[in-house]
């Protein structure tokens, strides 16, 4: 398995390269547009073909780079079908498999975050990886208080789906805003704060009471994102 961590200053986005070594097919998670032509220089220096850019849900934050990837490249472009998004290839559904060659990604859908939010799970050789979107941050949790957010919801996602993948999966989020990169769904159990409530209405007023000011591209980068990062 081929595997690249990249991250977008300007917004604190990860993305992620996953490429299967013997067939050369390649996936890209949470692009961002600004920086599609250096996914494209790494694709060709690894001798990938990116076959699906997927998004773990409509970002309020930054553009995605999927309409620009898919016309760079002919890969399909997925979005949760709550997204209700025209442009997209296909809509992703809970329990939706993707091959990627000899790979298989697994969609969850754990909303939350947004009501389109998935995670994305795949399992290599000992190894499970974790892709939650901003439905599990590091020692955080995605906003709910916009998009069709519900911490309730969240609650749920968090504790039903991620918490029950093993304690050593390597959890890799969307963003992170102080340097790290990864963690592990134990340490996340064990350390992260808004994980150490008792039920669901603990959370939601936890969540409740963030005051959070909106995300500055918001206005634009929803309305965007419906439509691949292209209008
Ligand atoms: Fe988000």
């Amino acid at each position: 398995m081929i595997f690249r961590q990249l991250f977008e200053r300007e917004s604190c986005t990860f993305s992620y390269l996953i490429g299967c070594d013997v067939t050369r097919k390649a996936v890209l998670i949470d692009t961002v547009k600004s920086e599609v032509d250096s996914y494209l220089s790494l694709l060709n220096a690894l001798g990938l073909t990116l076959i699906y850019v997927l998004d773990t849900h409509t970002h309020a934050d930054h553009i995605t780079g999927s309409g620009k990837l898919r016309d760079a490249t002919g890969a399909q472009t997925l979005l949760g079908e709550e997204a209700h998004s025209a442009c997209v290839s296909q809509d992703l559904h809970h329990g939706d498999e993707l091959a990627i060659g000899e790979l298989t990604l697994t969609a969850l859908h754990t909303p939350g975050h947004t009501d389109d939010s998935y995670s994305f799970i795949l399992r290599n050789n000992q190894t499970t990886y974790a892709f939650t979107g901003d439905t599990l941050l590091i020692g955080s949790t995605g906003r709910t208080d916009f998009q069709n957010g519900s911490a309730v919801e969240q609650y749920h996602s968090i504790h039903n789906h991620l918490l029950n993948l093993p304690e050593d999966t390597l959890m890799y989020p969307a963003h992170d805003y102080n340097g790290r990169t990864v963690s592990t769904i134990g340490e996340e159990v064990a350390n992260n704060p808004r994980l150490q409530v008792k039920d669901a209405a603990a959370y939601t007023e936890l969540m409740n009471n963030l005051d959070l000011p909106n995300p500055k591209l918001m206005d634009m980068a929803i309305p965007a994102n419906r439509a691949c990062g292209e209008n």
